[in-house]
Parts: structure tokens; sequence; C-alpha cells
């Protein structure tokens, strides 16, 4: 999608498949709007005294016109002006995508100037969060007719004191990060036959070739080496080996502290020799959105060239039942020394994710890691699909990445860690379990599993995606049947906000 500012001013090249947008508050009528001749604004005062159209929130009205080059006007309502915020104008850009296909527009020319800048990356978002499709599996005779009227151009009228420029990187950034959005939304999608740990590397490696994303890959024999056994337990069950993904972003010197973050890549979770349920049980295939969100992160951070130092460190593995897979009782001498007592192998994404933390210790010494994770689901039964959960040792981290999850709508909720919660993984035959007795607390258990794994305090977040990565509905611009990729926002923001070395 293309965007473009102009100053009121500037003559614009108005044809038929273009409209004009003019943002609402409630009550503060009448609709003024230079680009609007007086015989248009008459006819639009004359809806609005007909009652139908108040600038409430959600509230649209569009008003075609026939005597004039471009195809009407959509007013929409933002609600009462003290109380918009950026989730609002993300959650009405879905009006405008809907209204957009009704009429064929391509391109909105929105008329901002009595509204403030900082409502335009959110504008942005929503409405290329909403149009996302994934079709690429679909014959051309079964594809969605109304894509052909996607939206391809937004123009903003800006007042003449706005710095054109300056719009026009920023917005240049929130259209990168949601293009790599929209990337990771179809990694997630695609299906388990085709996404394998290995051919999940390849696209990496692929994408981040023409990038400063340097990669490399420890493989079965790599992993058997190290003595990466945890992950190697998972894969154990399927003919698809396991493997380790390393991303490294301006990882220079020794001395360096990158950032960590950290992803599970379970290319399918059909429990193991603990097998799941059939209900539902393709939705597994999705087990790997908190890898695909590490990359989308770190891809869209070297895209903007961020002046970040990042390594990602991406665990994949399918989780398999078969005549070689991980058993219930199983001991493994985890990549830390630390003994895990597996009592259940539907718990593997804690089990793959304990060896990727020490991977990043022994390698990288991080100076925070945050981890990212479909875990449990126990998850979705406490925080529905409206906030990610979010368990760390440490306060700092944890206020910059709730206050980045508000400001991008990737809302996230804490849940303690308190250290009684450690009695729940005590195991009689190792130094832990991999699981806590029934389901009681099962998100918390995750998070206490993985903490033994963090050595020396590093601050650490975990963040269990298992409600927020699919499935989420109420949200006009994640209202679809397709994974969301949420965390590929909050984490690029969240690392831009807090770690950026210069201004760029
Ligand atoms: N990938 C699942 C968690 C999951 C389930 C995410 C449903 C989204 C929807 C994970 O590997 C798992 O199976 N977790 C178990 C843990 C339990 C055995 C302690 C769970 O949540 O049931
Ligand atoms: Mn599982
Ligand atoms: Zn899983």
């Amino acid at each position: 999608m293309k965007v473009s500012f102009i100053h009121p001013q500037s003559t614009i090249e108005w044809n038929w498949n273009s409209a004009l947008l003019i943002p609402v508050f409630e009550n503060i009528l009448p609709v003024e709007c230079s680009l609007l001749t007086e015989e248009q604004e008459l006819i639009v005062q004359a809806l609005i005294d007909r009652d139908l159209f108040h600038g409430k929130e959600n509230e649209v009205l569009f008003v075609p016109f026939t005597n004039t080059l471009f195809a009407g006007t959509l007013l929409l309502g933002l609600g009462p002006q003290d109380k918009i915020h950026s989730e609002k104008v993300r959650r009405t850009s879905a009006k405008i995508v809907e209204c957009g296909k009704a009429n064929k527009i391509k391109e909105w020319i929105c008329d901002w100037t009595k509204i403030s800048i900082d409502y335009i990356p959110p504008l942005i978002e929503g409405i290329m969060l909403c149009q996302y499709t994934f079709e690429q599996y679909k014959s051309p005779d079964n594809l969605q007719k109304d894509k052909k009227t996607s939206l391809v151009q937004l123009t903003f009228i800006v007042s003449k004191e706005q710095d054109i420029s300056h719009l026009q990187k920023q917005s240049q950034q929130t259209v990168t990060i949601c293009n790599t959005v929209s990337m990771i939304r179809s990694l997630i999608c695609s299906p388990a036959n085709e996404l394998t740990p290995q051919s999940f590397a390849d696209f990496a490696q692929d994408i981040c070739q023409q990038t400063q994303i340097r990669t490399y890959i420890l493989n079965k024999k790599s992993l058997e080496e190290k003595g990466l056994n945890s992950i190697l337990a998972v894969g154990k069950g399927s003919k698809n080996e396991p493997l380790l993904l390393v991303l490294e972003y301006n990882i220079s010197s020794q001395e360096e502290k990158p950032l960590s973050l950290i992803g599970k890549g379970v290319t399918f979770d059909t429990g193991g020799i603990c097998l799941k349920p059939r209900e539902d049980m393709q939705d597994m295939r999705y087990d790997m959105a908190g890898a695909g969100v590490v990359l989308g992160t770190i891809y869209a951070l070297a895209e903007l060239k961020a002046d970040v130092s990042v390594v990602g460190i991406i665990p994949l593995v399918e989780n398999m039942p078969g005549g070689s897979a991980l058993l219930p009782g199983d001991i493994i001498k985890t990549y830390s020394g630390k003994t895990v007592e597996v009592l259940n192998t539907d718990a593997e994404g804690r089990l793959i994710l304990a060896d990727a933390i020490t991977y990043a210790q022994k390698n990288y010494s991080p100076q925070r890691i945050v981890d990212m994770a479909t875990l449990t689901g126990g998850c979705i039964i406490a925080l529905g699909h409206f906030s990610a959960g979010l368990l760390s040792n440490n306060d700092d981290l944890t206020e910059e990445l709730v206050r980045a999850g508000q400001e991008t709508g990737e809302r996230l909720w804490t849940l303690p860690l308190w250290e009684d919660y450690d009695k729940l993984i005590q195991s009689d035959f190792a130094d832990i379990a991999n699981i806590g007795p029934k389901a009681e607390a099962s998100t918390i258990v995750g998070g206490v599993f993985l903490k033994q794994f963090v050595e020396n305090n590093i601050p650490w977040a975990h963040i269990d995606i298992a409600g927020t990565a699919w499935g989420v509905k109420h949200i006009p611009y994640w209202d679809n049947k397709y994974p969301t990729g949420f965390g590929v926002r909050l984490l690029t923001h969240w690392t831009l906000k807090n770690y950026k070395r210069n201004t760029g």
C-alpha cells in the first residue's frame, strides 16, 4: 500500500476510484472540509440534520457524489474528542475497508487537518491488518472476488506546519512493519506438510539474505554434539528432524550485550505420545507462531535499519508420536545440565525453549531475554483472546513490555511468578518435572519451568500467546480466520522505543 502526504493548497488528482475521508468527533459538527464545494457541504449537512450521522465511535456515513471527479465522501465517526486513543482509530479502520470494498474505492484522500498526526500510524495499521488474506492454496476460480478492489493508496492532507518528509518516513516504517506482519501471518498459516523445521529455516534464511541479518543452523548432528538434548528429545518422534535456527542482527563485538528473542517453533504439535484429541488439532500447525514472531521482529528491525543488537534463537521441532518418540517418565539431561522428568509429552514447548534460553546465555551474554510461545491452553482459560500472558523476573522489563502492549494494541497482562509456585514442578526422580499437578495454574507453571533456566537473574520475560496468536474475535482488524502475527508489532515497537542506540 502506498501512503503519501500533501499540504492543503496542493492540487489533488482525483479519479473515479478515489474518495474523500473525513474523521469526525462526536457532535463536533457541522462537518467542514475545504475540499467540499458549498453544494456538497449542504448535502452532507442535510444528512446530518436528518440524524443520519453523529460522529459516534464506529459510525460511518458514505455520501456518494455524482457531479464530481471523485466517488464520494466518507464521514468516519471517532466518538468523543477527549476519549480518542490509537486503538480506537486502529479498530475503526475496518469500517473504511468495508466501505471501500462496497464502493470500489482504491484511494482515500484523508482530510487530516483537524486531528492529530499521532493517529496516522494506527489508521494505516488497522487498514493493512484487516485487508490481510491467505489464498495461496486456492485455485484462481476460488479466490475471493473482492480481492481485486483492495486499497492501494492513502493520501493524507495535513496542515501546512507539518513536516511532510518526517511523516513520510514514519508512515513508511509503519507500512514496512505491517508488510512484515502479513508475511509472518502467511508463514504461521502454512500447513505443516509444507512447513517443517527445515522449510521454516529455509524460508528464514531466504528472506534474511538481502538484509543485514546473519543466520546459521544447528542441525540434528550439531545439537547432539553440543548436548541440546531437550530439543532433540521433543523432535525424536518425527521424521522431520529438529534444528536450532539462529538469527544475528548487529552482533559484532563480544562485549556488546544483545537483546535475545526466543520463539517456540513447533511446526506441528500432536501432543506426542500424550496425543491431543482430534477436535481442532489442525490449529496446532500454528504452534510455531512464537518462532514466526521472532523472525518477523528481527526482519522488521533489519528492514528499518534499527541500531540495536539482537540475537534470535528459534528451536524448531515437530512433536509426533511414534516408535522413537519421547515417552512419559523419560528423563532428559538438558543443555543446561539440569535434568527434567517428562510427565507429559504435550508440554513440549517449554522443553525446547529451555535449551534455547541456555544456548542464548552460553553464547551471547544477552542483556535481556524475551521468549514468545503458544505455550498453554490454560492461558486462553485465564485471559481469553484479548490479551497475552506476561511472566517476568524483572519489573522494569515488565513495565516496558506492558506499555508497548498498550501502544500497539497487542496487550499483555502479568501473572505472578512467586517462589511458592516452584513447588509445583518438583519431581521425584529428576531436578524438575515438565508439568505441575493437573491443570493447576498451568500458564504460571510454564513460566516457572522456564525461569529455572534463566541464569544470574538476567532480566527475562515470557509471553504466552496461546490466546492471541489466532482465533481472535471482536477486534475488527483481526476479525477473520487467520493467525494474527501478534507480537511482531509489540516487540518491534518495544525494541525501537527502549533500545535503539541512535535515532534513525
Ligand atoms: N501448544 C500447546 C498449547 C496450546 C493449546 C496453545 C491450545 C493454543 C491452543 C502446548 O504445547 C500444550 O499442549 N500445552 C499443554 C500443557 C499441559 C500438558 C501442561 C496444555 O496447555 O494443555
Ligand atoms: Mn503441546
Ligand atoms: Zn505446543
